[in-house]
């Protein structure tokens, strides 16, 4: 999404990285999408929360008051970092977990003869999880297919696949394999034009870029905040309103409000208050004035003009390697780039990377089923080189030297 003219960083790349005590001298990070290293902010909330005198939630002493509103604090830095209702953030251990959660609790009511939509652009994480529920079900899964010659899914993928029987559209807002960013909000207004509920995965769309729910028509965001600089959390965002029509399995006495009935057993309260000092910190990215979400959007919108420069020198220096075959060529991305090199399995490639301290990921990355229509999953699949905002010029450099002399050799 853009959001009119963006703001720059208030800082140089070169202070962002020193605010990371993860990003050691010498070492190439390219591995971001599999989560992100935090900042020292992040890293002392954390550990604040620990120091402090910890208590369950919901008691009447002041120690568990602190729970409480470590968990409420968490809550409206996901709904700022969205757009929208912190009485509709759901915070849970992952986005898997969360997801699995909600498809046992969103197929309920499905039929054998109800259909669900997901694609194959999307992470395992949005496709296994409503596969398993219709299955027990009774319901049948259509599938929106990519284009694997230029890693795009369009929208005329979803033609033929949506009925007054969709009960769901699962879809992601970026894909974690080869950065491709669908038009999300017109595959959710085809789906609502069908009657059905949209479920969007912005695992990975979240730290590339300013995100908001509404505008993606999403009834159901998902993100992990230890790819945005935060923990390990998941978040869940929808209409309050929404949630409140639905049953989660629940234990008898944990609370029936909304949220919470959604919220499984003893919440990470200590990684929560590092959730929200990392929502902070990406809020104090520019110098913009304004409420938290308005100096949000900012941050993100410059970060989205970072990565871009950075993006087009790497696929610039990738494509100019001979033996180097780039996954798909989406007009609208992330920074995550996938690629092969003929005759290299990849994991021999991040392994040779390794040895010279860059880190990139090698596999199937979850992306299961766009590897298979790929054709990629019996040969390791690709190599992923993944760049977020602390990545600088030099990481990329160093990679493309690395695979240029690995691709020659
Ligand atoms: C796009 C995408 N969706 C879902 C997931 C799963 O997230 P989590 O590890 O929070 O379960 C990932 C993790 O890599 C991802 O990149």
């Amino acid at each position: 999404m853009q959001t009119g003219p963006a703001t720059l960083l208030s800082r140089s790349i070169e202070k962002i990285r020193s605010e990371f005590p993860g990003l050691v001298e010498g070492e190439v990070r390219l591995d971001g999408a599999a989560g992100t290293l935090v900042p020292s902010t992040v890293i002392d909330a954390v550990a604040d929360a620990l120091r402090l005198s910890m208590a369950n939630l919901h008691g009447e002493f002041a120690a568990s008051q602190h729970s409480t509103e470590t968990i409420i604090a968490a809550r409206r830095a996901i709904a700022d970092l969205l757009g929208g209702n912190p009485d509709g953030v759901v915070l849970g251990p992952n986005m898997t977990t969360l997801t699995f959660h909600l498809a046992a609790t969103l197929s309920a009511d499905w039929e054998p003869g109800d259909e669900v939509v997901v694609t194959s652009l999307d992470h395992d994480a949005n496709v296994r999880p409503w596969v398993l529920a219709a299955e027990r079900a009774g319901a049948t899964v259509r599938w929106a297919e990519f284009d694997p010659d230029t890693g795009e899914l369009p929208t005329t993928a979803f033609d033929g696949l949506l009925s007054d029987r969709t009960r769901l559209v699962a879809v992601t807002a970026a894909s974690n394999a080869i950065g491709t960013k669908p038009d999300v909000r017109a595959i959710t207004d085809r789906a609502h034009a069908a009657g059905a509920l949209t479920y969007v995965d912005g695992v990975h769309a979240t730290s590339h870029g300013p995100i908001d729910v509404a505008a993606l028509g999403a009834d159901f965001y998902v993100c992990s905040t230890y790819k945005v600089f935060g923990p390990h959390a998941g978040a869940l965002i929808a209409d309050p309103a929404r949630l409140e029509q639905l049953k989660p399995a629940k234990l008898a006495p944990s609370p029936n409000d909304v949220p919470d009935r959604f919220e499984r057993g003893t919440p990470a309260l200590e990684l929560l208050a590092g959730v929200a000092a990392a929502v902070d910190w990406i809020a104090g990215l520019t110098d913009a004035v304004g409420t938290r979400r308005e100096r949000i959007l900012a941050a993100l919108s410059a970060t989205e003009q970072h990565l871009d420069t950075l993006l087009h020198a790497a696929l610039d220096g990738l494509s100019a390697i001979p033996n180097v075959r780039l996954l798909g060529a989406p007009r609208h991305r992330t920074s995550t780039i996938s690629f092969v090199v003929e005759g290299h399995h990849p994991s021999e490639i991040a392994g040779k990377l390794a040895q010279q301290h860059i880190a990139v990921w090698a596999g199937d990355n979850y992306a299961y089923e766009l590897m298979r229509r790929f054709g990629l999953s019996d040969s390791g699949g690709a190599i992923r080189a993944s760049i977020v905002l602390y990545n600088h010029r030099g990481d990329l450099d160093r990679l493309l030297e690395a695979v240029a002399e690995i691709a020659r050799g």
